[in-house]
């Protein structure tokens, strides 16, 4: 019988020797480096907790022989371009899976300080951005290696309650369509795998409600479906391809007014308010 957490024999030596995952310490990026670490790569773990980056480290080094290493990085930080530069040469990556970005805490754009949207922005678009430039030109001058951003089905239409997230959800969707088109000649694959309500610590802490009927999908059954997609199309949707077409067959002003319905029931929010202040 296949090992479920098993990947395709090649993938070691199309991604490997070692992959860095920029929100890796728990969810679903501890789900890509528990698959990865089973496949025999290296990793390098970036988050801001340290005491949960090491966590990850023990738990996965207890039953795999590899390397782990860990880095203490906020990566809305100001300095975050040059430290990526740096993070980056400082060992062969041939995987580089940006997965930190969810909303934490939702709200009317005017209810919430600039700086929240302006972090998700941080968070989403400036910092994928700035490891992307030097991680992928390490990789064309191996010609192989891949980069994986993860998106979510937010980024597919505006939506009130996460105006900023679901525009910065976006731009990676639309990021990695460019990038898989102009890398793909190079022998790099770039893919953006775009989430669907799925079941992390991170969006348990967030307040989110309960909703039956409503059954988040497992964080390892989205990596490892990622995994199985990279190389293949520049989009890997966990909802599926069908659905994803669905929802790009409606008009936008639906998909929108139907997006913000759901994210004020997620969140519990009484869609009827009016704003505050
Ligand atoms: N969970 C869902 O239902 C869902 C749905 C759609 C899309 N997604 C997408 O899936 C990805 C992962 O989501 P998630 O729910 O696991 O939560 P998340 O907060 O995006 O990711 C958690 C990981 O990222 C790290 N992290 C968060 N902010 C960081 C920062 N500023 N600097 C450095 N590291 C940071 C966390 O560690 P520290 O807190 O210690 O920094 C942890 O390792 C996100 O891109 C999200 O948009 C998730």
């Amino acid at each position: 019988m296949t090992d479920p957490q098993s990947l395709a024999p090649d993938f070691a030596r199309r991604y490997g020797p070692r992959a860095l995952i920029l929100g890796g310490s728990e969810g679903i990026g501890l789900a890509f480096a528990e698959r990865l670490a089973a496949a025999g790569l290296d990793l390098t773990l970036i988050a801001r907790s340290g005491e949960k980056l090491e966590a990850a480290a023990n738990s996965i080094t207890a039953s795999h022989a590899i390397d782990v290493q860990t880095l203490v990085l906020d990566l809305t930080g100001r300095d975050v371009e040059e430290r990526a530069a740096e993070i980056v040469a400082a060992q062969d990556y041939g995987l580089v899976i940006y997965n930190a970005g969810a909303t934490h805490g939702v709200g009317l754009f005017l209810e919430q300080p600039a700086d929240r949207a302006l972090n998700l922005v941080r968070l989403n678009c400036a910092t994928p951005l700035a490891f992307a430039h030097p991680a992928l030109s390490a990789m064309r001058r191996r010609g192989r290696g891949g980069l994986i951003l993860i998106s979510s089905m937010s980024g597919m239409a505006g939506s009130g309650y996460v105006a900023a997230y679901a525009a910065s959800k976006c731009f990676e969707i639309v990021l990695a369509e460019g990038l898989h088109w102009e890398m793909a000649r190079e022998g790099v694959d770039v893919m953006c795998a775009v989430a669907t309500l799925t079941d992390t610590p991170a969006m348990r802490r967030s307040g989110m409600v309960e909703i039956d009927g409503l059954v988040p999908m497992e964080a390892d059954a989205f990596a490892g479906g990622a995994l199985d997609a990279l190389g293949s199309a520049p989009i890997w949707y966990a909802v599926g391809e069908a659905a994803a077409d669905a929802m790009r067959g409606n008009r936008r002003t639906a998909n929108t007014a139907n997006a913000s319905r759901m994210s004020a029931q997620l969140w519990g929010i009484d869609a009827e308010r009016p704003i505050q202040g």
